[in-house]
């Protein structure tokens, strides 16, 4: 019999998102009790290696209007404006209450809180605590989530799939990663925050276990991926590794440099204007892939990169604003920014679209709510200006905790056999995966495969042939993944299985991605297409949903709430 754990709410993922989310649903409603379910430890999440900071108006030179019209702006148009509105407004108040939560925000020398300049973002709008910034958070958060003792955690425990009844979501099938033990974990509303899909791409800045698994869960109970075709590129991680290389190095007056030493980005118009090394994310990787082709790159051993320039910052402000940035490059790539210039090149780094939510982080299917990077608000929209993702992680995540608990008042519990009854079937599954040997397919080469793929379809730039190439690619892989083979049928941290189930859901993200990239006719934020150049607001002003069908994902719209900000041509 297997067994059954019930809270009010459950939580999949416990990094920015899902504490912020387990903290507003407990001071919501003291009674409530939250079971937050995480594939690793908190501190391990993703979150953690944030580096460069979380973007509020915070400055008297600055306002909610001017926020607001960046982020819409850095979006090309295609971000909700009533999300971004209520998104910055709610923006310094997250921030504030971090800090009293103990986040120790960098300061000015009047003791106001200090802010750095980002990409795409018009004033100094970015909070700090130097270059350290997600740990810090993280740190925050989780500290404080400990004195609730209404919030339940499940570490180390992978969610397989969301249960749902009648209509509505009322728990989750979750893998004991120490135990090998399938258990069910009944809430009366589940949010998921279990972050982005990097990996499924060869070069990426995002942890190992950034693999989609909540998107996944979502798209197979019939709620769409919004947006997935637009995935960012940050314009500077190391070579080899992908590590990131914080975009406050360029906002602390940082120069990005060609083979010849020139600052490309001031002497030709890559859409940068007269922004440069602060120029949006998308446009700065475009302009470095630019001028690799135009043979001003510089070889390596991991292909060409160019340089970042730190040196004229001098070894004081580097070790006071950047002292990650001086230990990783000295690690990882044996430069001392202090002295030489680091090489970097564009690796992708976050997915603006995730499962489809509203304003209230509320997903179509009753019950379920998402938040931070898995989620699609429509914040984004095309391309995300760095920085505003952590906040939205608070600012979203705190909605969803306070809307997850209003809704499980009004829930019923569900069928309690027909729910047991799918954690059993799920168990079954999972115990018939584990060490399964007739398989003859290997994970490796099939994830190796669709990393290339991904590549070569879905990279900076795209065409219509490699993108429906991609498409093909990835379909055939999911049909090799049916015929996977297993080496390790042990209960214990059996990560050959971890990595089994990782798979199939980077395989659904990675379908998701490339048909919704392959039905988008035009070049809009960080999906640019060299067949299709030109921005199309009368064909293509909408969000792409993408819903599973056993048979093959279909494709469907949804309009963009507009608001007073007109679309125009995105220049800066
Ligand atoms: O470059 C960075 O520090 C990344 C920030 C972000 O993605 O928001």
């Amino acid at each position: 019999m297997i067994e059954v754990l019930r809270h009010d709410i459950v939580i999949v993922g416990g990094g920015g998102a899902g504490l912020r989310a387990a903290i507003a649903a407990v001071e919501a409603d003291p009674a409530v009790s939250v079971g937050l379910v995480s594939k690793v430890y908190p501190m391990r999440s993703h979150t953690v290696s944030a580096e460069g900071g979380a973007a509020a108006v915070a400055r008297e030179d600055d306002n909610f209007e001017m926020h607001g019209y960046d982020t819409v702006k850095g979006s090309d148009f295609l971000g909700d404006q009533d999300v971004i509105q209520y998104f910055v407004q709610e923006a310094p108040k997250e921030l504030a209450r971090l800090e009293h939560w103990g986040c120790p925000w960098s300061r000015n020398e009047d003791g106001t809180v200090a802010t750095r300049a980002f990409g795409g973002m018009s004033t100094k709008r970015t909070w700090y605590a130097a270059d350290k910034v997600g740990f810090h958070m993280l740190h925050a958060l989780f500290q404080h989530s400990m004195q609730f003792d209404q919030i339940v955690r499940y570490d180390e425990q992978f969610v397989t799939k969301l249960l749902v009844d009648d209509g509505v979501v009322r728990g989750v099938a979750s893998l004991d990663i120490r135990e090998g033990v399938v258990r069910v974990i009944l809430g009366r509303a589940v949010i998921l925050a279990t972050g982005g899909a990097g990996k499924i791409f060869p070069f990426t800045t995002n942890g190992t276990i950034k693999t989609g698994d909540g998107m996944s869960l979502a798209y197979r109970a019939g709620v769409p991926l919004k947006d997935m075709e637009f995935v960012q590129y940050h314009p500077t991680g190391l070579p080899g590794t992908g590590i990131l290389i914080t975009e406050a190095t360029r906002g602390e007056g940082g120069h990005l440099k060609n083979s010849k030493g020139e600052r490309f980005l001031v002497d030709y118009d890559y859409g940068v204007g007269n922004k440069a090394e602060l120029g949006p994310r998308d446009m700065i990787s475009r302009a470095i892939v630019q001028e690799v082709e135009a043979g001003r790159g510089i070889q390596g051993t991991y292909g060409e990169y160019v340089h970042l320039d730190l040196t004229h910052l001098g070894a004081d402000k580097i070790n006071q604003r950047l002292p990650m940035v001086r230990e990783l490059a000295k690690i990882y790539i044996g430069v001392d920014p202090v002295t030489d210039p680091i090489p970097v090149r564009p690796v992708v780094h976050y997915m603006m679209g995730g499962v489809d939510t509203n304003i209230e982080a509320e997903t179509a299917l009753p019950g379920l709510y998402a938040a931070g990077e898995c989620a699609s608000a429509s914040l984004n929209g095309a391309n995300r200006l760095g920085s505003n993702s952590l906040t939205e992680c608070l600012v979203f995540g705190a909605s969803a905790g306070r809307n997850a608990v209003a809704f499980a008042k009004g829930s019923s519990e569900g069928n309690q056999a027909a729910l047991t009854g799918q954690g059993e079937e799920e168990a079954a599954r999972v115990d018939a995966l584990r060490g399964r040997q007739k398989g003859g397919e290997k994970l490796s080469h099939i994830r190796q495969a669709l990393n290339a793929t991904m590549e070569t379809g879905c990279g900076v730039y795209r065409e219509q042939a490699s993108m429906d190439d991609t498409v093909r690619t990835v379909a055939a892989l999911k049909g090799r993944y049916a015929d996977i083979g297993l080496q390790d049928s042990s209960k214990v941290f059996n990560t050959e299985l971890i990595a089994a189930m990782e798979l199939g859901a980077m395989l659904d993200v990675a379908e998701a991605v490339a048909v919704s990239a392959a039905g988008r006719n035009e070049s809009r934020g960080a999906h640019t297409r060299k067949d299709s150049t030109a921005r199309d607001d009368v064909n293509y002003l909408h969000h792409t949903l993408c819903h599973f069908d056993p048979a093959g994902p279909r494709l469907g719209k949804k309009d963009v709430t507009l608001g007073k900000w007109e679309p125009v041509e995105r220049k800066y």
